[in-house]
């Protein structure tokens, strides 16, 4: 499949946009200061919180840091839950949800309830055995990403 290039210039903090790239999902989300502050806090909570174990295959060397990106703020992932493979909803917000009194934000999967934080990262106790993918990307320049 072609490369993708993509304008980052209208997603505004905390909101995601979502481009097909080999016919997959791709989320682009501009992540807040105080979404990217939420994710060390999250580690004990998940299965693989530095990749480096069952998802160590899920990304590119230059996403392998605490925000799974080449900038902190932006999130390049293919969004596909890797349990059966649905599409999981962004669920940005920081404020709690009925399903996990302490929700910092992230992705929750309709089909069977897997739950990831906002670097795409899987919570302990779903069916989703690994990290969403990231695929491979790069800057064009400031606001312009390529993906493949
Ligand atoms: Fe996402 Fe099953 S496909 S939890």
């Amino acid at each position: 499949g072609a490369p993708v290039t993509q304008s980052l210039k209208k997603i505004e903090p905390g909101q995601q946009l979502i481009v097909a790239w080999r016919s997959l999902p791709v989320f682009i989300v501009n992540r807040t200061p105080a979404q990217l502050a939420a994710l060390p806090n999250q580690d004990p909570r998940l299965v693989d919180p530095k990749s480096d174990g069952a998802s160590a295959d899920q990304q590119p060397k230059y996403a392998q840091n605490e925000t799974r990106s080449i900038k902190p703020e932006w999130l390049v992932m293919v969004g596909i839950c890797t349990h059966l493979g649905c599409v999981p909803n962004f669920v940005g917000e920081m404020k709690p949800e009925p399903f996990d009194p302490n929700w910092q934000g992230g992705y929750y999967c309709p089909c069977h309830h897997s739950r990831y934080d906002m670097a795409g990262r899987v919570y302990q106790g779903v069916p989703a055995p690994k990290n969403m993918v990231i695929p491979p990307y790069h800057f064009v320049d400031d606001s312009t990403v390529q993906i493949g």
